[in-house]
Parts: C-alpha cells; structure tokens; sequence
C-alpha cells in the first residue's frame, strides 16, 4: 500500500471531489454521473474513497442488486465504478480501494458482488465468470463476473438500480 493512503467511506463533502475524480479517470462524465444518480436515488450501499496528502485519489462504489429468482429474490451488490486519479493509476490504490471494500462487506455479511469489467483486472480479487455465467442479464457476457462470500444463488435475473438503465 502506498505510504500516506487512507482509505475511508465517502462522506457527503466529498461529492464534488468525487464527481471531478470520477470524470478524470474515465475521460468523460457518464460515470460520474452514474456516482450522483446512484446517490440521489439512495441505492448506494457503499462508497469508500482513498485520499493521498488531503487529495481524494480514488473512489469505488457497490450499489443494491437483486438477483430475482422464482419467488424469491436476493440482495446482492453491483460494484461500479472504480476510479483511480490518473496521476496515481497502476500504484495499487485500485487494488487497495477494493480489498478494503471487500473486507467491510464480508463482515456486514453481504454474500454476492457482481462486477462487469476486465476479467484481467477484476480476476485478481477472486470475481469470475464461470460464477455469473448462470445468471440472466442484458449485460450478460465474459465481461460478467461475480465474486460469492457466502451462500447466494448461482441463477435468476440480475435486477440492477435504477441508475444504470440510464447508462
Ligand atoms: C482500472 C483502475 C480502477 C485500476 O486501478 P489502479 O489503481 O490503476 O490499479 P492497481 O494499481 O490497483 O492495479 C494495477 C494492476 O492492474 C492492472 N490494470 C490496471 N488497470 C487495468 C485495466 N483497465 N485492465 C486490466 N488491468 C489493469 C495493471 O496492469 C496492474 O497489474 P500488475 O499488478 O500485474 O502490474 C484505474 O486504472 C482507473 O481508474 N482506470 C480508469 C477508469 C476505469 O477504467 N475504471 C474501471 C472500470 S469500472
């Protein structure tokens, strides 16, 4: 982990570094956009940050999804975005932003998180395709990996916040 990193959940002062933050790293402000919407929609079940010397240098979200079966439903979460300053990509404040995430969402006991990226990043935190290849989704592809931590269904539709479908 870089020397000086804190990682800490987002707080509402935050917002605007966040947006800025946000549209850095992607080039453009559908994410970001995406961030506020999320937020404003309260669908938001964790926002962590990681600042450097005062300066907000990463953000990773996870957002409610459902996983809606026959009968049944399970809350599951999305994780997206991640961003990363651009000046401190490829230093590890990914890969610590959501290693931290992961360890407070295993002990809130969420079971299932579902990641729609590069498998070549994503595989390194343990999400796979092969574990969501039996859901049902429109963004359904190799790109759609899940991460389980506890029991949660390997089938049904993948019901994401409403945010999304505005993507
Ligand atoms: C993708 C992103 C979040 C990764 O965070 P990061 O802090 O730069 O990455 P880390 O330093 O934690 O990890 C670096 C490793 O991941 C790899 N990596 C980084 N970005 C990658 C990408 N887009 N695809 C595949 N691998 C990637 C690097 O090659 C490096 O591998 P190594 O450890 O074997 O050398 C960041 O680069 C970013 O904000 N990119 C722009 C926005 C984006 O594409 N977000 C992800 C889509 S939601």
């Amino acid at each position: 982990m870089i020397r000086g990193l804190v990682i800490r959940e987002a707080q509402a002062a935050d917002r605007d570094a966040i947006r800025d933050l946000v549209t850095q790293a992607f080039g453009q402000d559908a994410e970001a956009r995406l961030v506020e919407a999320l937020a404003a929609d309260g669908d938001v079940v964790m926002e962590m940050v990681a600042t450097h010397e005062g300066t907000l240098v990463g953000h990773v979200l996870f957002s409610r999804l459902r996983v809606e079966g026959e009968g049944s439903a399970h809350d599951a979460l999305a994780l997206a975005p991640v961003a990363v300053a651009p000046a401190m990509q490829r230093t590890g404040v990914g890969t610590t932003l959501i290693e931290h995430a992961h360890d407070v969402l295993t002990a809130r006991a969420e079971t299932l998180c579902v990641v729609l990226g590069d498998p070549a990043y994503y595989g390194r935190f343990g999400y796979a395709h092969e574990r969501a290849a039996g859901f049902d989704s429109d963004y359904q592809c190799e790109a759609v990996q899940a991460l389980a931590w506890g029991a949660a269904p390997l089938t049904g539709r993948l019901v994401y916040a409403r945010a999304f479908s505005a993507l």
